[in-house]
């Protein structure tokens, strides 16, 4: 992610400084950035060449390059000791009157903010994979965290070409992955209680859903590491589980998706994805894949973190879906959704309870978009 967010800056005109641990890793990254920027400019996407715009990004393995820089995004694995000592480094060396930003997929700000000096100057901003296609970018103002801070990153993401979504309370996961966490895991079940098979929740998921991608591709696209990671910290956190050891597994045998080459599905090459095949049949009904993520969208209505839109934008912008969860769910039926909830509810699995917020509008008939 770091060297896609660094990528962009540098498309938008910015000088980057991409500080990372080895020399290894940064030339890694410089090469991606710079297969990346080919392909955008094949397609007209960039006008400038990609020599021109690598020229802007310079690489360290130190942090002294940061001690004049204006905004720092810090994205380093999901572990709150490391981030935090990340944040140590940047707050000695960053000066004092610029942001600290992290790209955590589900850490809460605050916990990182506190171990720095300038508590109202740090913020989420949280990027997609991969960073330059992807258009959304969650801004998550943690407790701590300056109006002036939140203006200046929503206005940094806008030069960025970027379209912000801000939540207006810090909950971890953000809205993308805690919906992203609920398909995860009704995948999960699905397969591990032989419901159907990946390829026929991917099947659903790409063919009757038209998402770029299935579930467990998508999953494999991301890293499976990383969908551990925050499936662990939104759930230690109070989100209900669902008990799933496919990703566990995947991840101790160090098939982590796409990155090492083999996931769930086998790529050409680590770090070289390409479109998996899939059946065009599939047993799971679209509305029991979605179901558990809906009711993750009702409560985060219900907790006033944002609105059925703002979900929408979320899932549009961030995922590429052709539609949003809720406008599915619409769609679907509400009904539909809240019967499948109840029957895996009555299997045993107790983070799908209905929100009362689907079961008064399915007993009045409302649909997200006309309530
Ligand atoms: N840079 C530049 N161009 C790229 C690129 C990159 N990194 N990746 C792909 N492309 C280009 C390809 O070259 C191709 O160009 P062409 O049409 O000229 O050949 C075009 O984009 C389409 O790529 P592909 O043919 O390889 O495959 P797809 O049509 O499937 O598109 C995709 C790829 C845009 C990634 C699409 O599959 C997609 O939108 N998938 C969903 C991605 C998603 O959900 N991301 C969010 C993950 S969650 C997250 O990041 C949050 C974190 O906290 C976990």
């Amino acid at each position: 992610m770091g060297h896609g967010i660094a990528e962009v800056a540098a498309i938008s005109g910015m000088e980057v400084k991409l500080i990372d641990v080895s020399w290894d890793i940064l030339n890694r990254a410089k090469e991606r950035m710079t297969d990346s920027l080919k392909r955008l400019y094949e397609r007209g996407v960039i006008k400038d060449s990609p020599d021109s715009i690598m020229s802007l990004i310079e690489m360290s393995v130190s942090y002294d390059v940061a001690k004049s820089v204006d905004f720092a995004i810090e994205a380093v694995p999901e572990i709150l000791d490391l981030k935090r000592k990340v944040f140590n480094e940047l707050d000695k060396v960053v000066p004092k009157e610029s942001i600290l930003a992290t790209n955590t997929s589900s850490i809460p700000i605050s916990d990182v903010a506190e171990t720095t000096s300038r508590k109202q100057k740090v913020i989420g901003m949280h990027f997609f994979n991969p960073p330059p296609l992807m258009k959304l970018v969650e801004v998550i103002p943690s407790k701590y965290t300056s109006e002036e801070t939140v203006d200046f990153t929503v206005d940094l993401s806008k030069k960025m070409g970027k379209t912000p979504v801000r939540l207006r309370v810090e909950v971890p996961g953000f809205v993308s992955n805690r919906i992203f966490l609920r398909l995860l895991q009704e995948a999960c079940r699905e397969v591990e209680a032989g419901e159907a098979t990946i390829e026929e929740v991917d099947s659903t998921a790409r063919n009757k859903l038209n998402l770029p991608m299935g579930i467990f591709e998508l999953a494999d696209y991301v890293g499976l590491d990383v969908v551990v990671d925050l499936w662990k910290v939104i759930v230690e956190r109070g989100a209900s589980d669902v008990k799933c050891s496919s990703f566990k597994r995947k991840v101790e045998a160090k098939e982590l998706g796409v990155k090492t080459g083999k996931g769930f599905y086998t790529y050409p090459s680590p770090g070289k994805y390409s479109k998996v095949k899939l059946p065009q049949e599939s047993r799971l009904k679209p509305e029991r894949l979605i179901s558990l993520a809906v009711n993750e969208g009702a409560w985060l209505i219900e907790n006033d973190i944002v609105n059925a839109h703002e979900i929408d934008t979320v899932m549009k912008l961030g995922f590429n879906f052709p539609k949003g969860i809720m406008e599915m769910a619409d769609s679907l039926g509400l009904e539909n959704i809240v019967n499948n909830l109840k029957g895996i509810y009555n299997l045993g699995y107790k983070a799908y309870e209905p929100n009362p917020i689907l079961l008064n509008m399915v007993s009045s008939g409302a649909k997200f978009y006309k309530a």
